[in-house]
């Protein structure tokens, strides 16, 4: 966490999610440095927040969007139209004609009744198709739902092209919070082979898209000890992977890719509060202590089944540490972290409205909220952009920072005190790190 992130809160009167958006646009920058040549198409699905998307856009980021709405507030940009496309295989007659009357003419595929549709409802348009990935080395390995063989990706194109459509390229999604650069290798591997086969088919593709995937360095496992994935030696992979497609295509080709958490898991945080600490005796006359959240699985932390995030307790800088199963406020024994014998330390003084910061909590945390599920709303959200100096919640501004140096590099610092702060609060600690 980033001074300004921990300043912007301490200001924050109430429960939210804080995004720094030069943040975005710095992981933004360290990708497309990383990989040369690289089109990103951001996944909407990870962050739908119109300020995310518009510093990515303004950035030159496109957008990987999952039906009509999605493209609809992709296009509220003002991004060109080609910068966006249609990166869902699913997709009914309806959604292709809406999507092709907004002016997308780039859809995924992956298998022959899409095609068909794509044919029929937007006639002439350019399609990807989509590679079977095993998932292996991801958190979310999104294997089974999307995606053909490299045998059927041949056959879909060819028809593509019968069908008056032009067969554009081949993508993959190695898995979401993917951990081993093992993953891109393999997926290249097959990526090249389909290359080489439609060449002598006569199919000469324009791109291939490398998809999600790429880890968020902040969490970690359900066990509670940080993940750590192996960003660089995934990027050294792609970037060799990029230049083997280069040499077994005949034709030129471009490479995108479709990040979501990569881009802004870590550039968001949520300032929710403790609801309540309590310690019951179970039916086995052990006694639990559980630590309540105001923000659980239904509103902001629906990942919470396959990591643990970093917790913060601003208010209570040197404890005792109480073992305690997190949970979130709802009447639903869902909401929790699901991660049996490993209980997270919390300060035993913790009191109902103390503060409590969610840390590497800005993907999949606004797109997986529900609308309110047992009355508890979904999290506002605010903003940070140390590029213009200021923070604000939709514009206001929440406070001074202070004299803030910004380095531009990732500050993992977690003792530190914001400078604009100093004095206002008692402390900073992180405390949600142990397993028991
Ligand atoms: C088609 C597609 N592209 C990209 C992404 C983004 O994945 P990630 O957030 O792991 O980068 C997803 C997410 O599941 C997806 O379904």
């Amino acid at each position: 966490m980033n001074t300004h992130m921990r300043s912007a809160l301490a200001a924050a009167p109430d429960d939210q999610i804080v995004f720094d958006l030069a943040g975005i646009e710095r992981q933004y920058a360290t990708l497309v440095r990383e990989l040369p040549g690289i089109q990103v198409r951001f996944a909407m699905k990870a962050c739908p927040v119109d300020e995310v998307l518009t510093a990515l856009a303004d950035r030159g980021a496109g957008f990987d969007a999952a039906g009509p709405n999605e493209i609809a507030q992709a296009i509220r940009t003002g991004v060109p139209i080609e910068r966006i496309h249609y990166g869902n295989t699913i997709k009914s007659d309806r959604s292709i004609i809406d999507a092709y009357r907004l002016g997308v003419r780039d859809f995924a595929t992956d298998s022959l009744e899409d095609v068909a549709a794509i044919a029929a409802h937007a006639p002439g348009a350019r399609v990807f198709c989509r590679l079977a990935t095993s998932g292996e080395g991801a958190l979310w390995g999104l294997s089974r739902k999307f995606g053909c063989s490299g045998a059927d990706a041949v056959r879909v194109l060819e028809a593509a092209r019968v069908a008056g459509l032009t067969p554009a390229g081949l993508s993959v999604h190695v898995g979401s919070q993917q951990m081993t650069a093992e993953a891109w290798q393999e997926a290249i591997a097959r990526i090249a082979q389909v290359v080489v086969t439609l060449d002598e088919r006569g199919i000469f593709l324009d791109h291939v898209n490398l998809g999600g995937g790429l880890p968020a360095g902040g969490y970690l496992d359900k066990r509670g000890r940080p993940l750590d994935p192996p960003v660089d030696e995934m990027f050294a992979v792609i970037r060799e992977g990029m230049r083997l497609l280069r040499k077994v295509s005949r034709t030129p080709l471009d490479f995108r890719m479709e990040p979501g958490r990569f881009l802004v898991a870590d550039q968001g945080a949520i300032r929710a509060h403790v609801s309540r600490l309590t310690s019951r005796q179970q039916l086995n006359g052990e006694r639990q202590y559980w630590l309540y959240l105001s923000c659980g699985k239904f509103n902001g932390l629906y990942e919470m089944d396959e990591l643990q995030y970093r917790l913060v307790f601003p208010s209570h800088p040197a404890a005792a540490y109480v073992p305690a199963v997190v949970a979130g406020p709802t009447c639903d024994s869902d909401d929790a972290y699901a991660h049996e014998d490993n209980l997270v330390q919390v300060p035993e003084a913790l009191a109902s409205g103390d503060p409590v910061w969610i840390l590497s909590s800005g993907a999949y945390a606004t797109s997986y909220s529900t609308q309110g599920f047992n009355g508890f709303s979904p999290l506002p959200y605010s903003f940070i952009n140390v590029v213009d100096g200021e923070h604000g919640e939709h514009g206001e501004r929440h406070g001074e920072l202070g004299e803030l140096g910004e380095s531009g590099e990732r500050d993992d610092s977690n003792d530190r005190e914001a400078p604009g702060l100093r004095g206002s609060v008692s402390g900073v600690c992180v405390s949600m790190a142990g397993r028991q």
